[in-house]
C-alpha cells in the first residue's frame, strides 16, 4: 500500500503570530498511503500546521509541498487534490444530508452525472443512506461528523486532512468513524489526522507527537512506546498522593504518573522492585490493590516524553 513517494513534505515549517510561535520548525515527510497522526494537547499547534498544509494560511518560514505542489505558490492545485475536514467544520443545519452533499459537490464543481453516483456511494459508505432526507441539525454528533467527512470526500481527493474529527463524539461513533477511515486507507488515500486521543494514535501508521509547536518524536506507535524506559507497574493505593510521594523516594523508581485512582510507576526492573514498593506502602499504613505489571500505552509514552522535553528545556536554560 505504501510507496516511497512523499505526498507531504516540510522543512523547518514555522508559523509566528506576534509573540506566539504556534509552529516551530517542523520537518515532516508523509508518504503516499500513510495514516499519519498528529497527536498533541490543546494549543500544541495542530490546527495551525494543518491549515498551512491545506494552503489556507501562509507559513512564516519553511516551504511545504503537498501532492507535489508548493502551498504558497500553487494553492489552487493543492485544493483540487485534498480534502479538509476542519476542527469547526460547518454543515448547513437547515439542509438535509443529501442537500449538504449536493452543496459541496457544487462548490467543487462535480458534474451532474458523477454527482449522483458519488453521493449514493458516499452515503452508503458512511451508512447515512437512510438518513439522507434528515436535516443536518437533527443528526447525532457522530452522524454529523460522518456527514462532514462525506462532504470532504465528494471531489474524490487523494489526501485528506482531518482536524480532530472525533473530538466530543461517543466511543462507539469514534470507532465507527475510524472504521471508515481505515476503509479509505485501504483504497489508497493518504490520511493526515490530528487527535488529542492517545488510543487513536494506535491506529496510525506513524505518529508525530507535537508539543508547544514542536515535534517531540515522530515514529510508528510501536517504536514510540518502546522509547519509554523501564518497566511499568500499575497499582491502586488507598491514599493516592501520599502513596505517590512515598514511592517517588524508593530506589529503582524512574517516574510516576497518575490516572484517576491508579498510579503508574516506572521502575528499572519490575520483578525486582514490586515487592519492595508494596512493602513501603503497607509499612506506611497505605492499602494497595491490583498491583500488576503492564505494558506502556501511547498515553504513558506521550506523558513521559513530554516530561523529558520540559526537563531538558529547563536544564538547557539554567545552564546558559
Ligand atoms: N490566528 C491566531 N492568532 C494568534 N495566535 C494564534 C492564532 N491561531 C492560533 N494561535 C495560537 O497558536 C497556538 C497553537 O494553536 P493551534 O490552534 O494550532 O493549536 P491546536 O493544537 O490546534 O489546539 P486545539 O487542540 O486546542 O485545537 C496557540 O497558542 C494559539 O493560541
Ligand atoms: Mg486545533
Amino acid at each position: 500500500m505504501n510507496d516511497e513517494r512523499p505526498v507531504i513534505e516540510t522543512a523547518g515549517l514555522t508559523k509566528r503570530f506576534k509573540a506566539v510561535t504556534a509552529v516551530d520548525g517542523l520537518d515532516l515527510n508523509v508518504r503516499h498511503g500513510e495514516v499519519f497522526g498528529l497527536l498533541g494537547p490543546d494549543g500544541a499547534g495542530k490546527t495551525t500546521t494543518i491549515r498551512m498544509l491545506c494552503a489556507i494560511m501562509n507559513p512564516s518560514a519553511g516551504s511545504p509541498r503537498v501532492a507535489g505542489f508548493d502551498t504558497v505558490r500553487e494553492p489552487e492545485e493543492i485544493k483540487k487534490r485534498i480534502g479538509y475536514m476542519a476542527q469547526q467544520f460547518s454543515l448547513y443545519g437547515d439542509l438535509t444530508v443529501l442537500e449538504n452533499l449536493t452543496f459541496f459537490a457544487d462548490i467543487f464543481g462535480v458534474g451532474r452525472e458523477e454527482r449522483r453516483e458519488r453521493t449514493a456511494r458516499l452515503l452508503e459508505f458512511a451508512r447515512l443512506t437512510e438518513f439522507q432526507g434528515r436535516r443536518a441539525a437533527h443528526l447525532s454528533g457522530g452522524m454529523q461528523k460522518k456527514l462532514a467527512l462525506t462532504c470532504t470526500l465528494i471531489h474524490h481527493p487523494q489526501i485528506i486532512f482531518l482536524d480532530e474529527p472525533t473530538t466530543g463524539v461517543d466511543p462507539v461513533s469514534r470507532r465507527e468513524f475510524w472504521d471508515i477511515l481505515t476503509e479509505l486507507h485501504l483504497q489508497g488515500v493518504t490520511l493526515f489526522v490530528s487527535t488529542p486521543y492517545m488510543d487513536e494514535a494506535e491506529r496510525c501508521s506513524r505518529v508525530a507527537l507535537m508539543f508547544e509547536g514542536r515535534i517531540v518524536v515522530c515514529d510508528t506507535p510501536k517504536r514510540i512506546k518502546g522509547l519509554v524506559e523501564g518497566d511499568l507497574l500499575e497499582l491502586r493505593p488507598d491514599r493516592l498522593r501520599e502513596a505517590a510521594r512515598i514511592l517517588a523516594e524508593q530506589p529503582g523508581v524512574l517516574e510516576i504518573q497518575t490516572y484517576g485512582d491508579l498510579l503508574h510507576v516506572f521502575v528499572d526492573d519490575a520483578a525486582h522492585r514490586a515487592a519492595t514498593l508494596q512493602q513501603a506502602l503497607t509499612g506506611a499504613g497505605i492499602g494497595v490493590q491490583g498491583l500488576r505489571q503492564t505494558r506502556p500505552r501511547m498515553e504513558e509514552a506521550f506523558i513521559s516524553l513530554i516530561r523529558k522535553r520540559v526537563e531538558e528545556t529547563e536544564y538547557g536554560t539554567s545552564n546558559t
